[in-house]
């Protein structure tokens, strides 16, 4: 995928992207990340890239011209249909299904990172296709939530991870959040690994992982699993009878509610 991030902070990128999983993308090429500056493409003496807001108040916006050749040039360097996002508290909730669609269909992408109070509504209109939001509260610029995006997106393109980190078990790829892992040793003051993790009975231990998934997601995001239970395709009989031998091991006080 080629991704332009429109940034007035590229080395804040360029030194975030250069790690673990996302930099060994970009290392092979599944990820062909560049940034660009609108103080690049500003024309006058000092270069500015921000501009007064009509009507006053307090706070600057993002000056237009440089903002909108930025996006001009990326979608000349990419290609005239690359998806072009902006990062804003204001945009759809960003989820596991949208990064999805995206590593699975967006060749070329365009992503707009805001500073100051964000950018003029025009904008907004005429070159963005999407508004996307990390979540429920205010960064002091879109950087942090385009790098969450490349982040997302990079780990489900083909060949990025190995099938010993497969991204198909991951929380929110069934709509369910993870089951909780453990490693050594196999009892930390007093706390013991579960005995069906060390009994080797792989059926079992699937079983009980799917349980675990379903119990939390009840607990914890009942809104996660009224959207599972309503699709179909990921509700089924074994689902539903796990799910209530969790909540009457729940009730019954065999699980412990502190660590759910
Ligand atoms: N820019 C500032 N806050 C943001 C958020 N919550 N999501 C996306 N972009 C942002």
């Amino acid at each position: 995928m080629n991704i332009v991030l429109i940034t007035l902070f590229p080395e804040l990128i360029q030194q975030a992207t250069g790690f673990g999983v996302l930099g060994r993308a970009i290392k092979q090429g599944q990820i062909k990340l560049h940034c660009f500056n609108p103080r690049d493409y500003a024309e006058d003496k000092h270069r500015t890239v921000d501009d007064r807001p009509y009507g006053g108040g307090p706070g600057m916006l993002m000056k237009v011209e440089p903002l909108a050749k930025s996006i001009a040039n990326a979608k000349e360097v990419l290609s005239s249909t690359a998806k072009v996002v902006y990062l804003s508290p204001q945009g759809m909730p960003l989820n596991q299904q949208r990064v999805i669609n995206t590593a699975a269909t967006v060749a070329d992408l365009v992503l707009i990172a805001g500073r100051y109070e964000g950018i003029d509504e025009r904008i907004i209109a005429s070159l963005i296709d999407e508004e996307w939001s990390i979540g429920d509260y205010v960064l002091s610029g879109g950087e942090f939530a385009a790098l969450v995006v490349v982040d997302a997106v990079a780990r489900l393109l083909p060949g990025v991870l190995g099938d010993d980190e497969s991204a198909i078990q991951d929380s929110f790829m069934q709509g369910l959040l993870d089951c909780p892992h453990y490693t050594r040793p196999e009892n930390i003051t007093g706390l013991a690994v579960p005995d069906v993790l060390l009994s080797g009975d792989h059926k079992a231990i699937k079983r009980w992982r799917l349980k675990q998934s379903l119990g939390r997601t009840w607990l914890r995001r009942p809104d996660l699993l009224d959207t599972v239970k309503n699709k179909p395709s990921q509700w089924d009989a074994e689902k539903a009878d796990l799910l209530a031998e969790f909540q009457a091991e729940y009730e019954a006080g065999k699980i412990n509610k502190s660590s759910n």
